[in-house]
């Protein structure tokens, strides 16, 4: 195995200087872990992109709320490690929460971003994006990648990391990677594990919903109507829907017409698992 897998910063930072020194490149893949295709897709773009690639795995506790899957939530080393090295990463990233929160969770600087997070994941998760650009920021100071890679999938995380980016004026480029589906159209998510057989055909549900939004909203349906013919559509089938939007890129509501970017964006529980999936389009 020529991957390194490193949890002391010093390590990770010296690692990364003898890199820069050489003059190489580096991007940077972060994650909670329990790794699937999707994840190794983000390795393989930021391979592209870069000379050295490292990855992270690390189940930030500031993003989860109290009622969350933080305790339960899949926790793989060794299958990650492997996934990690045969995707052609160079080192992965794993610290331990006393190294993320050396004063503890209580402790910690956190970050407050403003609007972006106030709205449809942000307003059903109350601090869920303010932990993950927390921790998303402490991530890029200890890697100081030159590039970093997020899935669409979470296109509200990306979003949020793109303000954070910007206002903060980190010098990382952000590149956004396509979503990896089942072949029924189910977006890949760690928390695919929780359904059952049966629940992950009903899942891919939300990607039929997700189209048939675009669809009435390309055919001039009023945006009022097509998020409620979806979170129906979703209570039919057996979901407990948070939101079905439609909205602009930035996620306010959408204005004007001909040549504008979309995105529907669902949110809805099936049993005990709770799936998020988007769909961007543009209106011809
Ligand atoms: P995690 O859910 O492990 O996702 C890590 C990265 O993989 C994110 O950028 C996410 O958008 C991307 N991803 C997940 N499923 C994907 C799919 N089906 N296709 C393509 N990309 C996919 O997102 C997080 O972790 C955390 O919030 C993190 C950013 C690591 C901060 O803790």
């Amino acid at each position: 195995m020529s991957m390194q897998a490193i949890s002391s910063l010093d390590l990770l930072r010296g690692t990364v200087r003898d890199w820069r020194q050489a003059g190489e490149r580096i991007a940077f893949v972060p994650t909670m872990g329990n790794l699937h295709a999707g994840h190794v897709s983000l390795v393989e773009l930021a391979r592209k992109q870069a000379d050295r690639v490292v990855a992270s795995i690390f189940v930030n506790p500031t993003q989860f709320g109290p009622n969350e899957d933080f305790a339960r939530y899949p926790r793989t080393p060794e299958a990650d490690i492997a996934a990690l090295d045969g995707a052609g990463c160079d080192a992965v990233w794993m610290p331990d929460v006393a190294t993320m929160y050396p004063f503890g969770v209580e402790g910690t600087v956190r970050m407050r971003v403003p609007g972006v997070t106030e709205v449809l994941e942000g307003a059903h998760r109350a601090g869920h994006f303010d932990g993950v650009a927390t921790v998303v920021a402490r991530l890029f100071n200890q890697v100081q990648p030159d590039v970093a890679v997020f899935g669409r999938k979470d296109y509200q995380q990306l979003a949020v990391i793109r303000y954070m980016v910007r206002e903060l004026a980190f010098p990382i480029g952000i590149i956004a990677a396509p979503t990896k589906r089942e072949a029924n159209g189910l977006a890949m998510s760690s928390r695919n594990q929780y359904l059952t057989p049966q629940e992950r055909e009903v899942a891919a549900t939300i990607h039929r919903v997700l189209h048939a939004m675009r669809a009435a909203t390309l055919a001039g349906t009023p945006r009022e109507r097509v998020e409620a013919d979806a979170m129906a559509a979703l209570t039919g089938a057996g979901f407990v829907p948070d939101y079905a939007a439609v909205r602009s890129p930035e996620l306010g509501l959408p204005e004007g017409g001909a040549g504008q970017d979309r995105v529907a964006l669902v949110a809805a529980r099936l049993g005990r698992t709770r799936l998020i999936d988007n769909l961007e389009f543009t209106i011809p």
